[in-house]
Order: structure tokens, then C-alpha cells, then sequence
């Protein structure tokens, strides 16, 4: 089929090359040249382990091309539409200033027959909107909500063996003619047995933020547990374990640390939130705040125990955090709980040096005012304290006696609860992690 997927961020890029993977005959369209030169020659704008060789391989078959001109979505079946919705300056609400004006840039371009594909995470109701506006532009045109659910450092693996596919469509029925078409467009994948659920267009726009916030509420409830095991002297991986062995409560998105941060779960719960005062619904989210509110206090909770760590005065020390990508496998650093806590402990007096093996090129455009060091070793020379704060698997393989070796006093704070604690004080470190006594 011929496809046109409009912007090409962490979302459009990594579908426009599972798309031509999945046999279809592909444009990229993004406003941003740069992007669009690099995309063009194979190269990924940003870190996301496989992307690049499946570009490489997809753009040699001819099938995937990329261009700023959004006249080349003309005659394509099918327009997939994933541009970010960040969060609004100031607000809790999304900014769907790019949804709205990709939407009107694409309807001159629409013809009969014509099936437009939301992916974006848009706060409920938009669907139904911007279905009208393409209505309006094109009777015998349609349009459909089909949200993401890709991870970042996942994103090929996730957008190609999916756990489900949800279509949101106007009529609520499967026997929509939209449905038969992104059937056609995914016929790969539901040939595997990836389960498919059509929906009305507000329920699957609300999939989305639910699913999001499900998750963003186990992780703040784990930190939650985790400030109760520093109080009471218990062990929150201990506790996760336990728990979660329970099948009805799970293990994953049970790991207590610094918190969840990223472009997605922050900003998703609060315009979840905002829309729900719109809907005259926001007492059913309250509980949003809450799950906000504890992950934003982990962030402070690690600078008091890095000054405790440091024998109760930051000043002067030189502290090195480890990893500054909101998580592993990833350069993004938006909203990254790790660079927030970096750029705490530099106000607070400390000389902050921070590594990372991907991120901190776009770390030191958002902070410029801290140290930098691409090298973990040299970074951690001289170091009279060590910040754990993202657990790329270099970090989890640190030696704790060559490690020893380097640094000026052997003091570790670890934010992900992932190192061994009993090795590491065996080797002579004061650990600390968080929620573990
Ligand atoms: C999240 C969702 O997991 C995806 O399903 C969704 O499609 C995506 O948002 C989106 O809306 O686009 P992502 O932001 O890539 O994906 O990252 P996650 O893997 O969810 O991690 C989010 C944050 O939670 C990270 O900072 C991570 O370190 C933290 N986290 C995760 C924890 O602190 N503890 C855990 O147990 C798990």
C-alpha cells in the first residue's frame, strides 16, 4: 500500500521503517529538514537500538523515502499522523498545535477513499474533531485512532510484534470500511496472531492515556512503598519481589528508584488530568496528583541522601552521576528524573560531572551548565561520591574494586536499586540505595 507517515520523531520515524519492513511503499514527511536529510540517508536523528540497520535496510529496497513537502502525501491511501504533543508552556494540558496544523496542511492533499490514521497521543475528544475536519475536506474520506504503545529503546521490536492493536473508529464497528484498510496496512502483523480491538474513537483514545497512566501510578506506588521502607528499616526490592509474584499484580514497573520521567508518562497523566476538569471529571484522577507529586519528591529525596552521603554538606564535593537519558537504551533526556537531580546537586554547591554513552549531547543542550565526560572511567576519577541515576547495562557491570580504585572516596548512591548492596560494601563502599535499608 502506499503510506504517508507525518512527522518523523521517536514515533513516525521508527513507524515509517516498520511500514516499508512490512512490504508497504513508504514517504516520510517531517518539517524539520535536518531530520528529513538525515532519515534520507540512512542515518536515525536520535539512539534507538535497530533502527538505523532497518532504515538502511528498508531505503535499499526503495520502498522509504522522506521529504519535507507534504504535497507528496498526495495519492498515498493511507496517512498515519505522529507528531508529539508535548506538554503546553506553563499548563498541564497538551499542545496540539501539531496534530492541528499537520491535519490542516494534509486535507487539501486528501482524496476519495482516503484513510487518515491518528497515532499521536491526543486528549479525548480531538479524534472526534479532527474526524469532522476531514469529513468536511473530503465526504468519502475517514479517519481512525489508532494509538501507540511503542518504548523507547524498544521501538522496532515493539512496533513490530505489538501486544495488541487498538482501532478507534467512528462507527464503534468492525464492520467499518477503516478497519478493513489498516488490516490491509497490518496484514503482517495480525498474520502472527497480534490480537486487534476495535473500539469507538473515544475509548481508544483513552486506552492510551489509561494504559500510561497505569503505569506511571505502579511505579509512583512502589516509590511510595519505597519512602515507607526507609522508614521502617525494610527492603523495597524485597517487597517488589514478593509482591509481584503475585500474578494479579506482576513484577514489571515494580522497580522503586528516582522515578519515572521521559516524553510520554509525565506530561501524559498531567493532560489526562487537565482534560478530565474539562469534562467536568476531575475528582476521578485526583489520585494523578498524588502519583505525580511522589515522583517529583524522589528527586529531592536523592540529593538529601547524596548530601548525607557526602557527611551532610554538598559544597565543594565532586560528584559523578552515571547516565543523564531518562532510562537505558535511549538519548532522550526530556523531563530525565537523572539530569534533574544532576543540575540539583551543581545549584546546591557540588561540582557535578556526568556521564553517559548516548545521551549527553542533547544533555548538554538542555544543561549546559554542567561538566560532561563521555568516558565513565575518567569520569569517575577523583570522584568523592558516585550517582547512579540510569542503569545502562555498563553502569550494572561496574566492578566495585576497579571502581574503588578510581574515585577519591569510595561513596555510592544507587538510584535504581540495581546494584549488588553486599558486594559493594565487601569491596569497601558506603552504599546507599533507595528504600533499602
Ligand atoms: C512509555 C510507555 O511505557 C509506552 O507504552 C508508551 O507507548 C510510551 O510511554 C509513549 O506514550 O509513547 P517510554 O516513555 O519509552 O514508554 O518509557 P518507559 O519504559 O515506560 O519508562 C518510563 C520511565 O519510567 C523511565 O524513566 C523509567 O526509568 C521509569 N521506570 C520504569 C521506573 O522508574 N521503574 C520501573 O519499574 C519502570
Amino acid at each position: 500500500m502506499r503510506i504517508s507517515v507525518i512527522g518523523c520523531g521517536y514515533l513516525g520515524a521508527v513507524h515509517a521503517a516498520c511500514m516499508a519492513k512490512l512490504g508497504h511503499d513508504v514517504v516520510g514527511i517531517d518539517v524539520d529538514e535536518r531530520k528529513v536529510l538525515e532519515l534520507s540517508s540512512g542515518r536515525a536523528p536520535f539512539f534507538e537500538p535497530g533502527l538505523e540497520a532497518l532504515l538502511k535496510e528498508v531505503q535499499a529496497t526503495g520502498r522509504l523515502t522522506f521529504t519535507t513537502e507534504m504535497s507528496s502525501a498526495r495519492g498515498n491511501a493511507v496517512h498515519f499522523i505522529c507528531v508529539g504533543t508535548p506538554q503546553k508552556k506553563g499548563e498541564n494540558g497538551a499542545d496540539l498545535t501539531y496534530v492541528n496544523s499537520s491535519i490542516d496542511e494534509l486535507l487539501p492533499y486528501l482524496s476519495p477513499r482516503d484513510l487518515v490514521v491518528g497515532k499521536s497521543t491526543v486528549p479525548v475528544g480531538t479524534a472526534a474533531r479532527l474526524s469532522q475536519l476531514v469529513i468536511d475536506a473530503q465526504p468519502a474520506a475517514d479517519l481512525l485512532w489508532n494509538p501507540e504503545f511503542l518504548r523507547e529503546g524498544h521501538a522496532v521490536s515493539d512496533t513490530l510484534h505489538p501486544d495488541r492493536l487498538v482501532y478507534g473508529v467512528s462507527s464503534g464497528s468492525e464492520d467499518d470500511r477503516a478497519v478493513d484498510v489498516l488490516d490491509e496496512v497490518y496484514a503482517g502483523l495480525l498474520g502472527t496472531g497480534t490480537p486487534r480491538l476495535v473500539t469507538d474513537l473515544p475509548t481508544a483514545e483513552l486506552v492510551k492515556t489509561a494504559a500510561n497512566s497505569f503505569l506511571a501510578t505502579k511505579i509512583s506506588f512502589i516509590n511510595a512503598m519505597a519512602e515507607l521502607c526507609d522508614a521502617a528499616g525494610a527492603d523495597v526490592t524485597l517487597l517488589a519481589d514478593a509482591i509481584g509474584m503475585d500474578d494479579r499484580i506482576g513484577r514489571k514497573f515494580l522497580n522503586a528508584g528516582i522515578g519515572f520521567g521521559g516524553g510520554c508518562l509525565p506530561k501524559d497523566i498531567r493532560a489526562f488530568m487537565a482534560r478530565a476538569g474539562e469534562l467536568g471529571a476531575d475528582q476521578a484522577l485526583t489520585f494523578l496528583r498524588e502519583v505525580d507529586a511522589i515522583n517529583m519528591r524522589r528527586r529531592s529525596r536523592v540529593v538529601e541522601i547524596a548530601r548525607e552521603l557526602c557527611g551532610g554538606s554538598l559544597m565543594g564535593q565532586r560528584i559523578t552521576v552515571l547516565g543523564a537519558a531518562f532510562k537505558p537504551e535511549s538519548d532522550d533526556v526530556r523531563d530525565s528524573p537523572a539530569l534533574s537531580v544532576a543540575a540539583q546537586l551543581q545549584l546546591q554547591g557540588a561540582t557535578v560531572t556526568v556521564t553517559d554513552p548516548e545521551a549527553l549531547a542533547n544533555a548538554a543542550r538542555r544543561f549546559p551548565e554542567l561538566h560532561y565526560e563521555r568516558s565513565a572511567e575518567k569520569a569517575l576519577q577523583r570522584a568523592d561520591a558516585i550517582l547512579l541515576l540510569t542503569e545502562w547495562q555498563e553502569y550494572r557491570n561496574l566492578d566495585p574494586y576497579e571502581t574503588a580504585a578510581l574515585v577519591s572516596t569510595p561513596r555510592i548512591l544507587d538510584g535504581r536499586n540495581i546494584l549488588d548492596s553486599s558486594k559493594w560494601r565487601a569491596a569497601g563502599w558506603t552504599y546507599r540505595g533507595l528504600g533499602r535499608p
